[in-house]
């Protein structure tokens, strides 16, 4: 059935990788998107490539005006959606701003910017009573946005945790199921284009940081800009640590964690050890997942692709669909995040909980020295090479760290691998 409704125009920022996606899906499901919500025309796009821009309009059939300059968008007072997808966080702030002050919504996949400035950003959105989507800013193709700000509203959540970054999830499954060390693992994540041309953000966690401050932001209505993650990647992560993992039953895997207990609010980024009946340890691959835990609700998971084209761009369209249908229904901007609550958030000093590590040379008396060194030991097992693997009660990680340094100056114990937390849910 032809939808009679007037189109909403739609003026894209960037036609790279997700822009690019994001028009394929918008030209080749225009029907459907219009029989099922309201019609989307891409009116205009902006790219300082305008040869290429043109030439995906070409090739799908739009008659798209296409030109170098964003402001085109802005100043076009038929564009009713301007589509952030430059990346970065010096001119995608410029241009989200300006487009919100003139009115138009905004949908954006531009995690660095949200996780930096969508406290400014949201309040210039409610000032000028429009909206700021940013559904494909977190975990890609997965609609974890939605969830968190609706589907889940009547939720408390307890913890939502999420492997986040598609790189490391398939670096720790190639050094898991097919024995490569990590240099291995993260060339190959680079050759197949998961890994950014430096993939420090990646491997070092901080990619993955902005994606928990924005869940976190959204869970607990208080602003949590990434700078207030505190971060651990997985470079130090060894071959090593991974096997004596599998031994004990379990898998490594880098989450993003975001939990709330005793007021207090806790985001962080770890490589975390997690029991293999764990659903978050079946994710393989370069695959994302987000689990989240509502007193409502009790445990569920979300997976899918966190990056590429089409999976990133279908996050973008079920933003920019959100928002045109809610321009017809004359509804715009009555769903604002707010940040209102004051929390304080756990610094990394403060950082306690269970941990596992590999212990080397050890001999018969060093469960004694362990405790003596006011190490929480748990459990204390003999792997088949020799080593000890430790397993802590709740503590302090700096506490840990320093106790088993110490040991290692007064030789009770030769050396230990990585210090990595042991993932428990609670009930
Ligand atoms: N490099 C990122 C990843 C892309 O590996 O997940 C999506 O943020």
């Amino acid at each position: 059935m032809t939808n009679t409704v007037k189109p909403v125009n739609v003026g894209v920022v960037g036609a790279g990788t997700v822009g690019g996606g994001t028009i394929r899906i918008l030209a080749t499901n225009a029907d459907r998107i219009s029989e099922r919500a309201v019609p989307v025309k891409v009116r205009r796009i902006a790219d300082r490539r305008v040869e290429v821009a043109q030439a995906l309009c070409d090739e799908l059939g739009l008659d798209t005006i296409v030109s170098d300059d964003w402001n085109d968008l802005i100043t076009d007072p038929e564009i009713d959606i301007v589509v952030e997808l430059v990346g970065g966080k010096g001119l995608a702030r410029t241009i989200v701003a300006t487009a919100l002050k003139s009115g138009k919504c905004v949908v954006t996949a531009n995690k660095d910017l949200i996780a930096a400035y969508g406290d400014e950003l949201f309040a210039i959105a409610a000032e000028h009573g429009t909206e700021l989507c940013f559904e494909a800013s977190v975990a890609g193709g997965i609609p974890i946005i939605q969830v968190l700000r609706e589907s889940l509203v009547g939720n408390n959540f307890v913890k939502i945790a999420g492997i986040l970054n598609g790189t490391t999830n398939y670096i720790l499954t190639k050094m898991s199921e097919d024995g490569l060390d990590f240099a291995t693992a993260l060339k190959m994540a680079q050759e197949l284009g998961y890994a950014e041309a430096d993939p420090t953000n990646d491997v070092e966690g901080f990619d993955a940081a902005r994606k928990v401050a924005i869940m976190a932001s959204l869970a607990y209505g208080c602003f949590v800009s990434d700078d207030k993650v505190v971060v651990e990647g997985i470079s130090k992560i060894t071959a090593e640590d991974i096997a004596a993992a599998k031994e004990l039953g379990c898998a490594i895997k880098l989450l993003g964690v975001a939990r709330l207990a005793e007021g207090k609010l806790t985001a962080q980024v770890y490589p975390a050890l997690l029991d293999a009946a764990h659903p978050l340890a079946a994710v393989r691959d370069s695959y994302n997942a987000v689990f989240v835990h509502g007193d409502a609700v009790e445990k569920l998971m979300l997976q899918g692709r966190g990056a590429g084209s089409l999976p990133t761009g279908s996050a973008v369209v079920g933003d920019i669909v959100s928002a045109a249908r809610n321009i017809r229904l004359g509804c715009v901007g009555r769903v604002a995040c707010r940040f209102d609550k004051q929390l304080s958030v756990l610094t990394a000093d403060a950082e306690q909980g269970c941990y596992f590590v590999r212990l080397q040379g050890a001999d018969a008396a060093v469960r004694e020295a362990l405790v003596a060194a006011g190490i929480a030991v748990a459990e204390l097992r003999a792997a088949a090479n020799g080593e000890l693997l430790l397993l802590t009660g709740d503590m302090p990680k700096t506490e840990l760290a320093s106790a088993l340094t110490a040991l290692i100056e007064k030789q009770a114990i030769c050396g230990c691998g990585t210090l990595i937390r042991i993932e428990k849910d609670e009930n």
